[in-house]
């Protein structure tokens, strides 16, 4: 009797079951444009504490940088004790932060920034401090407890784990402990996140990791660093899979960390080119104004921010000139000449000969000024440099870059 009540009901029923997995994943609404803030690694790998990083939040503010949009300030590894206490909780090392975590975020929180810690999905993470594998839930009660509002979570000491599993089963914790903590993967790549992280985080690492050098690779004993050209090159095919709540990552900034001018200009180029996290890893403590002109460029911040949440891509390589594209809102969108080289190029670009088109995670768009005209200007400089109607002749120094938007006519 109850069940043929119940019978035209059924199938909204099996419905709303269906719906459960993906709405017990991730927290939406968390990244819809890329995520911006700091992190301590590049600059201080495991050498941080409490003042270094109210020092970093407090310069933040100062330097104009949050009021530009980087609002998460993020603990890389270093931040634990080497062991768990009793009741298996993970446990700040407390001569480095002897007030502990919660009482740090909530320093941020009065600030008006967020904050974020790192761990793995390994048994260890990378630098040897206890690692979340079979403590997944525990460990987000716990930053949900302490007001992170984000975690990286990496890849060390992880063979035998299923990635997509053990990334599921992190996400899944950080939902249950109920507070929307951004989830940052750092699998760097391998088991190619791309493919199936959409519903489990907001970020994944791309590739390994990132060095301050502008094109070469590091070799080291079962790993590499890469230069931000190296990283550009491993980007290919992958503005697919990104979109507003889920980004490729080719990871952090190296801005201010001793590049020349012309390489900090191009990498962070890039970076909003590719719709990437913009997590800076300088010491923004002592960082120098033209760094801090690059990294509160407000052009190319509008590009990185675009909503329309399109992955720029690489149209062409020729001579050593990269050509990226990038869709943006309202039909613009933005050009960026990079010169590979080590010598000045002089750039002869006729635009009725471009014809640029991939599918993006948000659609397929094309660039085509042979049937629209544009108007171009240089997003460095603000200069109005006419339109796409004449052919644009200029000269890109070595390793530096000329990035134009493009606005429709
Ligand atoms: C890995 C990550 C880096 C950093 C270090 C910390 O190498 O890819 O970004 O988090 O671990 O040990």
């Amino acid at each position: 009797m109850v069940m043929k009540r119940l019978a035209p009901a059924l199938p909204l029923l099996v419905g709303i079951l269906f719906m459960l997995p993906a709405y017990a994943q991730k927290f939406d609404g968390l990244a819809s444009t890329p995520p911006m803030g700091w992190n301590s690694w590049n600059t201080f790998q495991t050498n941080i504490n409490e003042q270094l990083v109210k020092d970093v939040a407090d310069a933040i503010v100062a330097s104009g940088m949050k009021d530009a949009g980087y609002t998460y300030i993020v603990l890389d590894d270093g931040w634990m004790a080497k062991e768990r206490d009793s009741a298996g909780n993970l446990v700040p090392d407390p001569a480095k932060f002897p007030h502990g975590i919660k009482a740090l975020a909530a320093y941020m929180h009065s600030k008006g920034l967020k904050f974020g810690l790192y761990n793995c999905a390994g048994t260890e993470t990378c630098a040897g401090y206890p690692g979340t594998r079979g403590y997944e839930y525990q460990d987000a009660r716990n930053y949900a407890a302490w007001d992170v509002d984000y975690l990286k979570f990496d890849w060390c000491y992880s063979t035998g784990i299923n990635a997509k599993e053990a990334y599921t089963t992190m996400s899944k914790a950080l939902r249950k402990a109920g507070r929307p903590i951004l989830f940052s993967l750092c699998e760097w790549g391998g088991n190619k996140p791309w493919e199936w992280a959409a519903p489990v985080g907001h970020l994944w690492r791309t590739t390994g990791d990132i060095t301050a050098i502008f094109d070469a690779e590091k070799k080291f004993t079962g790993y590499s660093q890469f230069g931000v050209l190296r990283i550009a090159d491993m980007q290919k095919g992958l503005a697919a899979y990104a979109g507003p709540g889920h980004w490729n990552d080719p990871d952090m900034l190296e801005v201010g960390n001793g590049m020349s001018a012309a390489e900090d200009r191009s990498h962070f180029s890039i970076w909003c080119m590719l719709a990437a996290p913009l997590i800076a890893g300088n010491d923004l403590r002592h960082m120098s104004s033209a760094t801090q002109a690059v990294l509160t460029n407000k052009a190319l911040l509008a590009i990185d921010q675009d909503p329309l949440g399109a992955e720029g891509y690489k149209y062409t390589e020729v001579d050593s000139i990269q050509t990226w594209v990038r869709p943006l809102s309202s039909g613009a969108w933005a050009v960026c000449l990079v010169n590979r080289s080590s010598t000045p190029r002089k750039i002869g670009l006729d635009w009725t000969t471009v014809h640029a088109t991939d599918s993006t995670g948000v659609g397929t768009f094309t660039l085509s000024p042979a049937s629209q005209t544009y108007s171009l200007t240089d997003c460095w400089t603000s200069h109005v440099l006419g339109s796409t109607a004449q052919p644009l002749h200029t000269e890109v120094a070595s390793h530096d870059v000329l990035v134009m938007k493009l606005t429709v006519r």
